[in-house]
């Protein structure tokens, strides 16, 4: 492919060119600032369907970035809804197990007031020794929830009336058929990281990076080492982000990597491949090998050839974040595809080990006070455009 120069950011003429301040990912006090701007206000990712698909089902998942303990349960009424886990009597966490059965209510564990599915308050415990209560106040808080295509989203505290589907626009319409419910078979890395969270989701922001921080790994089948990376889509979707990859020109997997491609295709390789395998893919809307979207704030998923790659961001604090790395694929059907989609699982991991080592090499100096900014070329658009979009949100909250 011949290289062209400049081509995306002078499409979004409002984010500009100007390098970017490293002050916001060593600050403490934006990092507090974003709690309430970003975190707290915008719609997050928190699992999916299939994790509790039986009436009663739920798990809970901690939000340490928004000082919260969720539940999220279906109800008797299938509906799913979400709670802050928190006892309305003493603060207790009314649920202590991550994944379970609700059987006939929750009990809170430190002196048993029991709710039910729906949140509501069905008994106190030595209710007469209280004073002037009205059980029906005491439910637990229920939080913002709704689902697109299966993933379950929940807003702490909405601004506006915007639903989800709305919220994410064109990935929403472009991925309205992508058939995420047949991927079902989940496998998943957890990183705990020495890395702010826009510095670790700038590097997978942007993929110029891979022919020389993956030398050794993901580029090594490939002849695309020390070359200059082009992204044939490159796009902002408003605070989101597409970023779309052809298949490079040429393409000699290690002697494992050949095995494994005969028995399937899994993640790591997909990427090599112009065609998904489905012969519907148009109706998927993907194009080239690889489609990256990013979903503001802290998601990313990277659909390829029969799977995809789904990055939930945690911040921590300042300098420290979780990083869930999870790969989805199709069952496999017998013990070759099986090898495939372990050789795959154990290339992406030791991929993500060179990005992680890389995150934290980038922190651990940004407090030196040797720069004052990061620079962005074009190819890093979609790190600008997130960048703005962080500057958005706290301006906003500012202005109240
Ligand atoms: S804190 Fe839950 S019953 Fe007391
Ligand atoms: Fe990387």
């Amino acid at each position: 492919m011949a290289l062209s120069y400049k081509t995306h950011t002078t499409r979004f003429p409002e984010l500009g060119t100007a390098p970017i301040p490293i002050k916001p990912c060593i600050d403490p006090a934006v990092f507090d600032a974003e709690r309430e701007a970003v975190f707290r206000r915008c719609w997050l990712n928190v699992g999916r369907v299939e994790l509790i698909p039986e009436p009663g089902e739920y798990f809970v998942r901690d939000i340490e970035m928004c000082h919260t303990s969720v539940l999220v349960v279906r109800g008797r009424d299938n509906v799913i809804r979400a709670f802050h886990n928190m006892c309305s009597h003493r603060a207790n966490q009314v649920v202590w197990q991550r994944r379970g059965k609700c059987r006939v209510s929750f009990v809170c564990p430190f002196h048993g007031w029991a709710f039910d599915t729906r949140g509501k308050l069905i008994s106190m415990t030595d209710e007469r020794n209280f004073f002037n209560l009205d059980k029906q106040d005491l439910g637990l808080t229920e939080i913002q929830t709704d689902v697109w295509k299966g993933f379950i989203f929940i807003r702490i505290n909405p601004q506006d009336d915007q639903s989800l589907e709305d919220y994410l626009g064109p990935v929403a319409t472009t991925l309205k058929d992508y058939p995420f419910d047949e991927l079902s078979k989940r496998e998943w890395y957890e990183v705990d990281e020495k890395a702010n969270w826009k510095v670790l989701l700038d590097a997978q922001l942007e993929g110029w990076h891979v022919p020389f921080l993956h030398k050794d790994s993901l580029a090594k089948s490939t002849a695309a080492t020390g070359m200059l990376l082009r992204h044939s889509i490159l796009e902002a979707l408003g605070p989101h982000g597409l970023l779309g990859t052809e298949p490079p020109p040429v393409f000699n997997p290690t002697p494992l990597g050949k095995v494994s491609l005969k028995y399937g295709i899994g993640a790591y390789d997909a990427f090599a491949f112009k065609e998904p395998r489905w012969t519907d893919a148009k109706k998927y809307n993907l194009k080239g090998a690889m489609n990256l979207y990013f979903i503001f704030p802290n998601v990313i998923m990277g659909l390829m050839r029969d799977s995809y790659w789904m990055y939930n961001v945690w911040p921590v604090a300042v300098d420290r974040t979780i990083w869930e790395i999870g790969i989805n694929t199709v069952p496999a059907r017998n013990a070759g595809e099986l090898f495939c989609q372990e050789y795959n699982k154990v290339g992406l991991r030791d991929t993500l080990m060179e990005d992680t080592a890389t995150h934290e090499k980038v922190q651990q100096v940004l407090k030196s006070g040797a720069k004052e900014y990061f620079h962005f070329q074009d190819e890093e658009l979609a790190l600008r455009n997130f960048h703005h979009t962080v500057d958005a949100c706290l301006e906003a909250m500012q202005k109240g």
